[in-house]
C-alpha cells in the first residue's frame, strides 16, 4: 500500500477519541487526556494533520506554533497506525503541514526524540535531508532534573532554517 490511498486532512474535534486510541497503539508515545487530544483537534487544527484510510484515523501529527516564536513549528507528536507504517506517511504528513499557506512564516521545525526511538530519529533525519536543511540536538528535558527519573530524556531536535523555496 503506498501512503497516497491515505487522505490528509485538517483534523476536526471528532477526530479526538480516535486520536487518543491511536496514540495509545503508538507506543512508545506517551497518552494525553482525551481533553488534550480534542484540543489539538480544534484550537490547533490549522497546524495538525490527520490521516484516514477508509474513514478510519491511521495517522496524526499534533503541533502548533510556538508562543513567542512564530516562525517556529513545534511537533508535539507523530502517530501512524501499524496498519499503515513504512510507505512514507509519517513524511508525507509533515510536509503537507509545512506546505500550508498558514505556515509560510515557518522557518523551523522542532520537536524532541528520546535517545531509542530509532524510527523517530530516521523520520526527522530523513526529513531534514529532504528539505535540505540543517538538524541540530540538544536536551530539552532531562531525566532526573526534569522528570524526577520516570521518563527518558527528551532530546531537543531543530530542524532549519528552511532554504528559500524556488517559486
Ligand atoms: C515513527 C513513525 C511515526 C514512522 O511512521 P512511518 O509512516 O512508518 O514513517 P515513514 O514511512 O514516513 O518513514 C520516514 C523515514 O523514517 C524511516 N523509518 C521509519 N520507521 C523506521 C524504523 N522503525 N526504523 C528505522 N527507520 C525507520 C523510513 O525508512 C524513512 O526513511 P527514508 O525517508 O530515508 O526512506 C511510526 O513508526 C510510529 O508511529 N511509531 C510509534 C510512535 C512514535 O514513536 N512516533 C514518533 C515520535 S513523535
Amino acid at each position: 500500500m503506498g501512503s497516497e490511498t491515505i487522505e490528509l486532512r485538517k483534523p476536526v474535534a471528532e477526530d479526538g477519541m480516535a486520536l487518543f486510541d491511536l496514540v495509545e497503539r503508538c507506543q512508545p508515545l506517551d497518552t494525553n487526556s482525551s481533553y488534550c487530544n480534542l484540543l489539538q483537534c480544534s484550537h490547533f487544527a490549522d497546524t495538525g494533520v490527520a490521516a484516514t484510510l477508509a474513514n478510519q484515523l491511521v495517522g496524526f501529527v499534533s503541533g502548533y506554533i510556538k508562543p513567542n516564536e512564530a516562525d517556529v513549528w513545534f511537533v508535539w507528536q507523530v502517530a501512524v497506525g501499524a496498519e499503515a507504517r513504512g510507505c512514507g506517511l509519517a513524511k508525507r504528513m509533515l510536509q503537507s503541514v509545512l506546505s500550508r499557506p498558514a505556515l509560510q512564516q515557518v522557518q523551523y521545525l522542532e520537536t524532541t526524540i528520546t535517545p531509542d526511538n530509532e524510527a523517530s530519529w530516521a523520520l526527522f533525519t530523513s526529513l531534514a535531508k529532504t528539505l535540505n536543511a540543517p538538524m541540530e540536538k540538544s536536551v530539552l528535558f532531562e531525566q532526573q532534573q526534569h522528570f524526577k527519573g520516570r521518563h527518558k530524556t527528551e532530546y531537543l531536535v531543530r530542524i532549519g532554517p528552511f532554504p528559500p523555496s524556488a517559486e
